[in-house]
């Protein structure tokens, strides 16, 4: 026995056991192994067909091709392509029932044109038709017409494994997906058939689609006079909702609290147009808070000796003018400025930030 004997006796003893016995979960993978070998037998098929009536062919070709078309070298062919060489289970079943196929392609195959049912559930029996599931292919709940009566999935459907219970759509519940879900209405209902509509957004439960036909308003909406459900304005309560420096969005059935813009103290929107009043180092310019320029004031703001005016955002700096530099909290002529007059600019930076006496945060 070569070595790749062994490793497939010891895979196929494997898959005996986990699958030979198979749970149900095993059992639906089972059917799906077997949709995948025949959708591909299918693609293989139609390859096959496409790749050999090119036109063109002498008699004796057509003779050799006809041939062909039911040959078993096409079938072989049509059968390698079937599953990636990577999947176990692919390959497995397909070795295990190779002679199947071969009964097909030569006896079956007028007979019973539909492959996935011939052999993955009247043959090998590892799926059921559709609207059935279990060993025995017994009807989905609510009948195998129509599974959960349109309003879910069948556990199991078209396969040997499953519960056949459901699990019903959004807006759908009970066990045979007939009732309503919450904030669901029932526009339509029998006993096999029933449609649940979502209620209107203002409703916890309701009777039909808007907002008037709330049994029951959900949190942040009230009843008016009319007795239908509509948003509380948070924003317009005594007190307000959000901080001094916040202002207040009013949002369908809540609220949200936002940052002012830095240049408003208080505001009631975003940005520097929705202030309330300006924060300090600013100014009110036709609606807008905008920022003071400290050094245009008409009193000069840095008054030591050879100072200069920075204006920042909401405030401004006193720094040494170009050529002085700070010394005992005076600004004093830089040793050597003379040599230097035009110095590389990027040291101007550096001077700079060196040479600030005052920052001015909170005039
Ligand atoms: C239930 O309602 C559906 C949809 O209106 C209808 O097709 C069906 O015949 C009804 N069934 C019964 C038993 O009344
Ligand atoms: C001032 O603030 C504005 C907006 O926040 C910004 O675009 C600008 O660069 C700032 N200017 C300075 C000098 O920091």
């Amino acid at each position: 026995m070569s070595l790749s004997d062994t490793i497939s006796l010891f895979f196929g003893l494997l898959f005996v056991l986990s699958f030979g016995y198979g749970n149900p979960k095993d059992l639906e993978a089972l059917c799906s192994t077997c949709k995948q070998i025949i959708d591909n037998f299918d693609k293989g098929f139609e390859k096959t067909a496409r790749k050999n009536f090119g036109g063109g062919n002498t008699a004796w070709e057509e003779r050799k091709l006809s041939k062909y078309e039911t040959s078993e070298i096409r079938l072989v062919e049509i059968l390698e392509g079937v599953c990636e060489s990577s999947s176990f289970e692919c390959n497995h079943m397909v070795e295990e029932h190779e002679e199947h196929f071969e009964t097909w392609w030569f006896k079956r195959k007028t007979k019973h044109p539909d492959l996935h049912k011939w052999f993955c559930i009247e043959t090998i029996n590892v799926c059921c038709p559709k609207g059935t599931f279990g060993p025995d292919c017994n009807s989905c709940v609510g009948g195998s017409e129509r599974p959960c009566h349109g309003n879910g999935r069948c556990d199991g459907d078209g396969t040997r494994g499953g519960s056949g219970k459901c699990t019903c759509d959004p807006g759908y519940e009970g066990e045979f997906c007939l009732d309503c879900a919450e904030r669901y209405y029932s526009e339509e209902k029998n006993d096999t058939f029933s449609l649940c509509k979502e209620c209107h957004s203002s409703c916890t439960t309701c009777t039909g689609a808007t907002n008037k036909d709330c049994s029951d308003c959900r949190d942040g909406y009230q009843e008016d006079d009319e007795e239908a459900c509509i948003d509380i304005d948070e924003c317009s309560r005594d007190p307000p909702p959000c901080k001094d420096k916040e202002y207040c969005s009013n949002t369908d059935g809540s609220y949200s609290c936002n940052v002012c813009d830095s240049r408003c103290a208080g505001c009631k929107g975003p940005g520097p147009g929705n202030c309330l009043t300006c924060a300090e180092g600013y100014k009110d310019e036709e609606g807008t808070c905008t920022d003071v320029d400290e050094c245009e004031l008409p009193d000069a703001v840095c008054t030591e000796e050879n100072q200069e005016c920075v204006n920042t955002n909401g405030s401004y700096k006193c720094q040494c003018a170009r050529g002085y530099e700070k010394y005992d909290g005076v600004c004093v002529q830089q040793a050597g400025s003379d040599d230097r007059q035009e110095g590389p600019a990027e040291d101007s930076e550096d001077l700079k930030s060196e040479n600030i006496l005052t920052e001015h945060q909170d005039l």
